[in-house]
């Protein structure tokens, strides 16, 4: 069978490297595609943005895709997957309005609370006016400790949540959301809601929307620098299985928050298909749904599918028709594999692009070892830094400790300009006595 892959980050370079390893796939592009996807068996990158629809739906009728999957969200908010379906093209990702369980965390609270999902308390505001006064109503002395988290509704890109220590934290945050609108759209309502306080973990699934395969827990490192300090990015590395969830937390999270989440959606006429994954925080009192995501987490699928056994095509395409019950569940080495994302100066500011990539085809030479590209392009012969995050070196190892040597191994081959990295990927696991 055909497959288009759509996305051009490390998340995408995985699923091709993936799909190129089984058999049902025949031909594979990538729309757009990096500097990596293109070397991979049987793999071609496309021109094509993420984001244009009618293109890429012309392009897979046209050349007989089977199969289409998307990584990023923006398309999938978009609609590509009921824009596919109109087609009668098989397309794996939730519909439109499945999406919105990440395109609208008002959505998105409101089903969790109507599914009895353990989530944090929130309120919803239309304006700034209401919002103010809740926080000063609530928290009239500035002293106190504000423990609250203010959101934006929609889509921003990581960047419309605020975690609050006080009240002008609070205040400052309504006002860029509802009044300065620097979020657009996505502002125009807010949520205000507690604040937890643990350690976070990413829960993955994959559903039919009625099947729910659980995918082993990872871990991502969202802050830039070292100790999770510094501001936030897209995910500086990723690691599983994280320790912190164990294997009878896993089962409660599957019970108590996938199973009602994937309940309610298919009662709501809304099915959710594809991935379904959780922002969980592991509180003092049990794991707490942060967000929901509706697509593979980017640096969490590179770990995740570096250690996947079975077939990647036969899960994505038995979810796509509704098969998921009658297939075998994925297999996974039981090696721990640890993803350290090596990125350009100046992310998640500003930065520039065009450096050569030294040492690729030495990290590559590694064993266990797996360089996944990101923001990467070819420029002749060379291949050049294109992007912030430009790639996810990964490495499995018999413990957490010696996939996150090798990992770091690879990592010393590769040079450019400016390249850097956090150097504790991983280390969370330490004190579960990894
Ligand atoms: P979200 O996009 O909703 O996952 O929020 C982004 C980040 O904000 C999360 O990864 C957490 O680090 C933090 N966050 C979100 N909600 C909460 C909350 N209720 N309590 C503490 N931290 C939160
Ligand atoms: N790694 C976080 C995300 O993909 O949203």
């Amino acid at each position: 069978m055909n497959v288009l892959v759509i996305g051009s980050g490390g998340r995408e370079h995985a699923l091709v490297w993936k799909l190129a390893q089984s058999p049902h796939v025949d031909r594979l592009w990538v729309a757009p595609g990096n500097a990596g996807t293109e070397r991979e068996a049987r793999a071609e990158n496309v021109p094509l943005k993420a984001e244009d629809i009618p293109g890429l739906l012309a392009f897979a009728k046209e050349n007989r895709v089977g199969l289409t999957v998307v990584g990023p969200e923006a398309p999938l908010a978009a609609g590509i997957v009921d824009a596919f379906q109109e087609s009668k093209l098989a397309i794996f990702g939730p519909s439109r309005a499945a999406a919105r369980l990440e395109s609208s965390k008002v959505f998105c609270k409101n089903l969790l609370r109507q599914a009895d999902v353990p989530t944090a308390d929130y309120h919803v505001f239309h304006s700034a006016d209401d919002a103010e006064r809740f926080i000063r109503d609530r928290y009239p002395s500035s002293e106190e400790d504000v423990a609250v988290v203010v959101k934006a509704d929609g889509l921003a890109a990581g960047k419309g949540v605020t975690v609050c220590r006080n009240r002008r934290d609070a205040l400052e945050a309504i006002d860029r959301i509802a009044r300065r609108k620097e979020f657009g759209e996505a502002g125009s309502q807010l949520i205000i809601e507690e604040r937890f306080d643990g350690e976070e973990a990413s829960v993955l699934a994959i559903t039919d929307g009625r099947t729910i395969v659980t995918l082993p827990p990872c871990q991502d490192h969202k802050p830039a620098y070292d100790g999770d300090v510094g501001p936030n990015t897209g995910g500086m590395g990723a690691y599983s299985p994280a320790p912190l969830v164990d294997p009878e937390m896993l089962g409660w999270i599957e019970e108590h928050i996938f199973v009602p989440t994937v309940h309610a959606m298919k009662r709501g006429r809304h099915p959710v298909r594809g991935v379904l994954y959780a922002g969980l925080m592991i509180t003092h009192q049990g794991p707490k749904v942060l967000e929901y995501n509706v697509r593979f987490g980017d640096p969490e699928c590179q770990p995740l599918l570096m250690r996947l056994q079975s077939d990647l095509f036969e899960l994505l395409d038995a979810t796509v028709h509704e098969r998921l019950e009658e297939i075998s569940p994925p297999r996974w080495d039981p090696r721990p594999a640890v993803c350290v994302v090596m990125a350009s100066e100046g992310y998640p500011g500003s930065y520039t692009k065009g450096h050569p990539i030294r040492g690729l085809d030495e990290a590559a030479a590694l064993p266990d070892v797996k360089v996944f590209h990101a923001g990467t392009a070819r420029e002749g012969d060379e291949i050049v830094t294109a992007g912030g995050r430009v790639l996810g070196v990964t490495a499995l190892g018999d413990t957490i400790p010696a996939a996150k040597r090798r990992a770091y191994e690879a990592v010393r081959c590769i040079r450019w300009e400016g390249a850097w990295c956090r150097k504790d990927i991983s280390d969370k696991a330490l004190k579960y006595g990894e």
